[in-house]
């Protein structure tokens, strides 16, 4: 079954199929989420967790069959719980599933949404409560996230993002890119800026990629960045960048400090230029 399919998970609830490479992606979700909380709980009693994208809360690895939990899921198992959580999908059968899962576990503060990730920010934004530390999972299959909804929802709050950058398919599309790529670079400039320096710099169209989409956050307030997690299928091929933005240099530092090892427990090594 193709990844991103649905399919049951074993306790008859629904969960999506997924690549291997899934579990490298959570494992750097699971330890920041955890750094978050020990390290910042002393200083921010309140903290929130939005996952724009949360699937059904289950993943099942193709060929291999393992389940796995999803991003909620594994955010709602912290130690140092985050105090609120906003779960989002558009799949109302992932949606439902995800609820049943969850509240045959948790007790946790959570609110659940059902619509398209634009849409989305209005409904969330009057429910985040007024002063929080923030941490936003944005896990699309593509580039359906708008950039304005990325202003909007972290305009003006204290808000770290991870998010799944697809230079793989960007790259592939970019000589005639979809429309909806100039929403997701926050309008069509990035189109001259990506031919100008793909031409300069090569085979580095990713990395290009990653600059223009890295300055447009900083033009919001974002202020650092890490982009060192590449996540290849296993046939090499590139699928997307984990990048993480925060507003302050300490949210780096965190990110720099789960980083370091894959979650085969290898220490990683920088990614070599494209
Ligand atoms: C890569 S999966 C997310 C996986 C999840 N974060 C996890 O770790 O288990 C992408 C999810 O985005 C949802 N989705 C696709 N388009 C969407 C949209 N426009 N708005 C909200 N959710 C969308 C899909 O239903 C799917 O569950």
């Amino acid at each position: 079954m193709p990844t991103g399919d649905s399919t049951l998970g074993s306790d008859g609830n629904m969960a999506m199929v997924a690549g291997p490479w899934a579990k490298g992606k959570l494992h750097y979700i699971r330890r920041y989420c955890y750094i978050f909380n020990t390290g910042m709980k002393d200083k921010w009693e309140t903290r929130t967790y939005i996952d724009l994208f949360s699937g059904p809360g289950r993943c099942i690895i193709e060929e291999t069959g393992e389940e796995i939990d999803g991003s909620p899921l594994i955010a709602l198992q912290c130690g140092v719980p985050f105090t609120h959580y906003f779960f989002n999908d558009v799949n109302a059968s992932f949606m439902d599933s995800l609820r049943k899962r969850v509240s045959s576990t948790s007790s946790a503060n959570i609110r659940y949404f059902n619509i398209d990730c634009n849409e989305v920010v209005d409904y969330l934004l009057p429910q985040l409560p007024p002063s929080s530390l923030d941490f936003c999972f944005i896990d699309p299959f593509g580039w359906e996230i708008k950039f304005n909804s990325i202003r909007k929802l972290t305009t003006r709050r204290r808000m770290d993002i991870a998010i799944t950058f697809h230079t793989g398919e960007m790259k592939r599309v970019a000589g005639s890119a979809p429309e909806e790529l100039d929403d997701f670079f926050d309008g069509p400039s990035w189109r001259e800026e990506y031919k100008t320096e793909s031409q300069k710099r090569g085979r580095q169209k990713g990395r290009v990629l990653l600059d223009i989409y890295e300055q447009r956050l900083r033009n919001i307030g974002y202020q650092a960045f890490d982009d060192n997690i590449l996540v290849r299928t296993t046939n090499g091929l590139h699928l997307y960048y984990l990048l993480f933005a925060s507003k302050h240099e300490r949210g780096a530092d965190l990110w720099h400090n789960i980083s370091q090892k894959s979650h085969t427990g290898q220490l990683r090594l920088k990614i070599p230029k494209e």
